[in-house]
């Protein structure tokens, strides 16, 4: 008797709770103000760092899918290598600036596309607003990237993919502006003049390998640690590392769609929404999984005795975040550092400040910092975990 009174007062309880929860969720979201970045609760952190992060899309890929679809990809560029004539085998890439929106973005970041558009002599521009029939086209052999493109929660990372790959050029996000123009970004500039043997330029996008667990949920993240994809330069085409990125992105999608089953809303360009929540994106087909196919290549390819070589991590030593962690100048690790015969470029990996200041945490520096090239509209900030699923 006491017992079952004792259930109906918790079962009352926590429906008040849960109401109550709603409506503070609602009264409070209406009144946020249209800033771009929300206060933080205070930032909890561990004892120990974490430098090493292992997804369950990781953990369940189809290996020998990803196999087979990386053959696919490289038989395909060495065959359009052999035909490219001899002064493009450096495959040095166009100096373009490539974006991907919708037609409402467009509208609704118009100012910030004409920037790019305008502002940067000796660059071209290209935005991209519609299905990329033509660049769907360059992959038509490859039968299980165009069905890959069929998941509308894959799409946005896997074009952007697709796109560099093949073409290389600069691609940045729509919610981004430039505070000073490509050619006067100090990193972009030392590689222009030569003399640096990368193929890749990517930057830190958050740095906190000492958040707790709770912390790293609450800001809506996998990890606490990454590389940004809002912005990134593939100076050459066919990087070693946009074809694992393809490859990663699709096979880590089908996890996805085994774990969850398929249940895809909408097919048409103009919504093209991903129904993943941003975290699970990210270690999908997103900065997650590119960290990781990054640190990979690195572990792989560099010689034993490089310093980037955790000493901690696996008798192979592989390289973890450690040596990434607070970087204050551009790491160049060009080609000539890696093993004979390693699947690798070389690569430029930016300090936190150039394309990612302005988000509170990781001493990401102002947007007006001396050394930003790029600055992003802050998406970080407490979570609202059943709708975070915006285009950013
Ligand atoms: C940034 O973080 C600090 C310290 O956690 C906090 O005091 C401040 O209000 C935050 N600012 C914004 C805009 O979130
Ligand atoms: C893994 O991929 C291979 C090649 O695509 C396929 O034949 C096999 O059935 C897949 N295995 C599982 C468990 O899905
Ligand atoms: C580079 O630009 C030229 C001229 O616009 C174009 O014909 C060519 O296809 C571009 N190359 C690549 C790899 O996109």
């Amino acid at each position: 008797m006491l017992r079952m009174r004792r259930g109906h007062i918790f079962r009352l309880l926590s429906c008040i709770l849960i109401i109550s929860g709603i409506l503070y969720f609602f009264l409070h979201e209406s009144v946020v103000l249209p800033t771009l970045s929300r206060p933080f609760p205070a930032s909890k952190y561990a004892t120990r760092a974490t430098y090493e992060y292992t997804s369950i899309y990781r953990r369940n890929a189809n290996r020998t899918f990803e196999a087979g679809l990386d053959a696919q990809l490289l038989a395909f560029e060495q065959s359009f290598y052999s035909s490219l004539p001899s002064n493009e085998q450096n495959l040095l890439a166009n100096l373009t600036i490539h974006q991907i929106s919708t037609t409402k973005q467009q509208s609704q970041m118009s100012a910030w596309i004409t920037q790019w558009r305008t502002n940067n002599p000796g660059w071209s521009y290209e935005l991209l607003t519609t299905h990329p029939v033509s660049l769907l086209a360059i992959y038509k052999g490859i039968p299980s990237i165009l069905s890959a493109y069929e998941n509308p929660s894959l799409r946005r990372d896997l074009v952007r993919y697709l796109l560099l790959w093949y073409h290389g050029g600069f691609y940045t996000d729509v919610n981004t502006w430039e505070r000073v123009s490509l050619n006067h970004c100090p990193p972009i500039v030392e590689f222009t003049q030569g003399g640096r043997e990368v193929s890749l330029m990517v930057g830190v996008d958050r740095d906190e390998p000492f958040y707790n667990r709770e912390t790293v949920e609450m800001m809506g993240w996998g990890r606490g640690f990454g590389l940004g994809i809002d912005t990134v330069w593939a100076m050459k085409r066919f990087d070693p590392i946009m074809r694992r990125a393809i490859v990663r992105s699709i096979s880590h999608a089908e996890v996805k769609k085994g774990l969850e089953g398929t249940k895809w809303f909408h097919d048409d360009w103009d919504v093209f929404e991903s129904d993943w929540e941003e975290w699970e994106r990210s270690e999908i087909s997103g900065a997650g999984m590119f960290t990781d196919i990054v640190l990979e290549v690195l572990s792989d390819g560099l010689r034993d005795d490089h310093e980037l070589r955790d000493r901690d991590a696996g008798l192979e030593r592989r390289v973890s975040w450690k040596k990434f962690k607070h970087l204050q100048t551009t790491l160049w690790i060009d080609r000539s550092q890696a093993r004979e015969g390693a699947d690798m470029r070389g690569i430029a990996v930016l300090p936190i400040d150039v394309w990612s200041n302005g988000q509170n945490h990781s001493g990401a520096g102002t947007f007006e910092a001396e050394t930003a090239c790029v600055n992003r509209a802050n998406r970080d900030g407490p979570k609202k975990t059943w709708h975070g699923k915006g285009f950013w």
